[in-house]
């Protein structure tokens, strides 16, 4: 099923794009300046770059650094509403960039033309895209419109950043390996999606990096950390403080990520001449959502929310009647290039306790007030 639903997409896609990568379209539908002719602009943003790039550099070491004073460097984030956008955006105004982030309103991302247009007219140091159609079953439910935001919005983005000179941050996803075989997977593994909103970011980050070479695309994987925007280890915790039955799915591993981390990692990597995929996730060992579960429980008790850790029904993916499209089993991403970059990252476990332990806080907190 996964083999056939891919190659449907790609016919559909062709079809409505005249048999040619959507890349070719975008091309030719922008006046492309050879890269020869782009170089004095992208030479003048770099120089006023440089001295910001190098500042963040010294502090990429420490994750902590959203007091950070960008100087009213000018920012452009896509998906600003989204669960890693709204801390993203947040993180950025701590550390005094200038943002700027229009709603899906503003700029609907099936529209390249509106999309390219918008990078176009700004004067943005720095592009980041946070934005896509995330939902496995909404892309399964609009294939044609799911590759037009995931793949063919991020290109145009791409081009235009080529245009402009603009730094350009791509998110993509661990959901673009095939996750068959258990362990860790490196930026080299072989991609062989098994979703169609695999498939549509997979075909993002190449569109991505054909547009712009020089274009980070950061592979970020279980976002958790927005509680606007509670993910699977806040909803649990939810569950369990209302005395909800709870269950977990225990066959599917990832490297959970708290978009914190996520938020200042990109922005430290904005900083740096990085290209290419870079895995930005949590380290350690992978964990599945019902060891989350476990964890997330276990640190509420210890901070006291709850008297004892209530009992978790274990669930296999295949169980979940929500779940019409394939989720793959192993697809916890290794960070020892983001590593290697003077760039920490705290262990998956580390992130989920930090994660519910704020997540209840900041409940309790509201509570009071
Ligand atoms: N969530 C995860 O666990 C996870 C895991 C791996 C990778 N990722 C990747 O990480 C990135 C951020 O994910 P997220 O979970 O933070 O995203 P999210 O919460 O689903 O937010 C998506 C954002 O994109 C906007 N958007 C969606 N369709 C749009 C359209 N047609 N036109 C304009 N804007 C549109 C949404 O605006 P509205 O809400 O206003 O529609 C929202 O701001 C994405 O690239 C995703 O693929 C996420």
């Amino acid at each position: 099923m996964s083999h056939s639903r891919p190659q449907f997409v790609k016919t559909q896609f062709g079809k409505v794009l005249g048999e040619s990568r959507s890349l070719d379209l975008l091309s030719s539908q922008f006046e492309v300046r050879e890269p020869s002719a782009v170089s004095m602009d992208v030479m003048l943003r770099s120089l006023l770059l440089y001295p910001v790039h190098i500042f963040l550099m010294l502090f990429s070491c420490n994750v902590s650094v959203a007091g950070l004073v960008c100087c009213g460097m000018k920012m452009l984030v896509f998906g600003g509403s989204g669960r890693t956008g709204q801390v993203l955006v947040r993180v950025a105004q701590q550390m005094g960039w200038q943002v700027q982030a229009p709603a899906h309103a503003e700029c609907e991302l099936a529209d390249a033309r509106a999309v390219s247009d918008l990078v176009l007219a700004s004067d943005a140091a720095l592009v980041v895209n946070a934005a896509a159609i995330s939902g496995l079953e909404a892309c399964l439910d609009d294939p044609l419109k799911a590759h037009v935001v995931n793949a063919v919005a991020p290109a145009a983005m791409a081009l235009a950043c080529r245009h402009t000179g603009a730094r350009f941050v791509h998110l993509s996803t661990d959901y673009v390996l095939d996750g068959r075989r258990a362990g860790k997977k490196m930026e080299s593994a072989k991609c062989k999606p098994v979703s169609v909103y695999g498939e549509s970011k997979r075909e993002g980050e190449l569109q991505v990096l054909d547009a712009l070479p020089g274009a980070l695309v950061a592979r970020v994987s279980w976002i958790c950390g927005n509680p606007l925007k509670p993910a699977f280890v806040e909803q649990l915790l939810m569950k369990a403080l209302a005395g909800q039955a709870l269950a977990a799915i225990a066959d599917k591993q990832s490297m959970p990520t708290d978009a914190e981390d996520i938020a200042r990692v990109v922005l430290a990597l904005a900083a740096s001449p990085e290209r290419g995929v870079l895995h930005v996730c949590a380290g350690g060992e992978p964990l599945s959502w019902y060891d989350c579960a476990v964890l997330a429980l276990q640190t509420a008790v210890e901070s006291g929310y709850l008297a004892a850790v209530p009992q978790v029904a274990m669930q296999k993916r295949a169980e979940v009647p929500f779940f019409r499209e394939e989720r793959p089993a192993y697809t916890a991403m290794d960070n020892s290039k983001l590593l290697s970059l003077g760039i920490p990252m705290p262990d998956a476990a580390e992130t989920i306790r930090r994660v519910s332990l704020r997540f209840l806080n900041e409940r309790y907190t509201a509570a009071l007030t």
